[in-house]
């Protein structure tokens, strides 16, 4: 049987949550913001973040190609699901679960930028440097996390746990069958 094991309680993230909000808040007072969520895993973080917001917001989503039911990135990225807005010119703010080998990343700021927004930032809540393959960095992260795979407020293991309030380790079966 997998076993989950708590790493950030509802509280902490809750907390930590208002803090990157505190800072968003300051860094665009008085601009309109176009907040993109990165689906499926973003759509919690972005929910919680977005109500502590105090600017004009619009909020928008993209859908990638995920790792399927494997835990590690095939490294190839797809869209399934572009934006609908425009972004040419205006403040655009991707929210992303976890920055992991950092390709989904990459290739979708390239893909949004070249659609000139004004200005582009990511904002993930969580970031497991250790993994990484290109160079890049989150200009708002919540949790720099140890190589664990995790899930639980957002983040899935092939669809499941999406719903849980905290997050957690999965710890693999005994038979290895993650
Ligand atoms: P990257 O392209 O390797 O940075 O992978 C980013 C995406 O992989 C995230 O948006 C997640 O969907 C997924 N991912 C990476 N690590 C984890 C994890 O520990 N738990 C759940 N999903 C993960």
């Amino acid at each position: 049987m997998e076993r989950l094991e708590v790493l950030m309680p509802e509280a902490v993230i809750q907390a930590r949550i208002g803090e990157l909000a505190a800072k968003i808040n300051h860094d665009y007072a008085g601009k309109e913001l176009l907040v993109v969520g990165i689906l499926r895993g973003a759509f919690i973080f972005l929910a919680d973040l977005v109500r502590r917001l105090e600017m004009p917001v619009v909020v928008d989503f993209v859908a990638v190609s995920s790792y399927g039911q494997a835990t590690r990135s095939s490294g190839v990225v797809r869209i399934l699901k572009d934006v609908d807005e425009s972004v040419t010119g205006r403040q655009l703010l991707l929210v992303e679960d976890i920055v992991d080998s950092g390709l989904t990343l990459k290739y979708l700021s390239e893909y949004l930028r070249a659609k000139q927004p004004a200005d582009l930032r990511v904002c993930t809540l969580l970031d497991k440097p250790d993994r990484r393959q290109v160079d890049i960095k989150p200009d708002y992260n919540g949790f720099t996390i140890p190589d664990h795979y995790v899930v639980g407020y957002g983040l899935d293991c092939g669809q499941h746990y999406r719903n849980l309030p905290g997050i957690y380790i999965l710890h693999p079966d005994q038979d290895g069958g993650l």
